[in-house]
């Protein structure tokens, strides 16, 4: 694993959409996110919150993808298992984050191409892809891939097992 942590937890705040106003109830400085109390617009407290990183609604994919997803890939070329997980209500902005548009491509096409680019740069070794693409929606895990219900199982003795959903080889972009 690139850097000194297994698992490392980002957190970004999306714009906020015109029915929600102007005032952005959290503020962002360096890695903590916080909130303001309305009154004395100072942070409260029992609402002050630390993460590896925080991005606020400026911050775009790209940086996003570069601080918190790409040592995920060098893990990954490693020879790690790595996997980018998106977490939050709906219309926190998961979709916009992993998926993005032809605009502001999310991380996932983001990290596929350097992947891709890197694989091309190295000529001596041979790689095999595989992907797999899976959604939890109400405690219930989907397949992107496949429209078989996937059984969650895990080994005691070897790194938790993904289910046996679909994966995908891919040998080109
Ligand atoms: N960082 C962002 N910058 C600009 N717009 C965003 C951002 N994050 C989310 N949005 C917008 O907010 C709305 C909800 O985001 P979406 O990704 O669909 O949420 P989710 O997938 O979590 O339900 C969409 O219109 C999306 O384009
Ligand atoms: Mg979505």
């Amino acid at each position: 694993m690139a850097g000194d942590q297994a698992i490392r937890v980002a957190v970004r705040v999306r714009p906020l959409s015109k029915s929600e106003g102007t005032e952005n109830a959290w503020q962002i400085e360096k890695n903590s996110i916080f909130m303001l109390n309305p009154k004395t617009q100072k942070a409260q407290p029992d609402a002050v919150f630390q993460y590896d990183c925080c991005y606020g609604p400026e911050t775009p994919t790209a940086e996003v993808y570069r601080r918190s997803a790409q040592s995920v890939l060098d893990s990954t070329l490693d020879g790690m298992n790595g996997t980018l997980f998106a977490y939050g209500q709906t219309s926190s902005g998961k979709t916009h984050s992993m998926s993005g548009s032809a605009k502001e491509p999310g991380l996932t096409p983001l990290l596929v191409n350097d992947l891709f680019d890197r694989i091309q740069q190295d000529c001596d070794t041979n790689y095999h892809v595989r992907v797999s693409y899976l959604e939890i929606y109400n405690e219930e895990l989907k397949d992107l891939l496949s429209n078989a219900t996937p059984h969650i199982r895990q080994s005691m003795t070897f790194c938790p097992m993904p289910p046996p959903h679909q994966t995908e080889h891919v040998y080109t972009i």
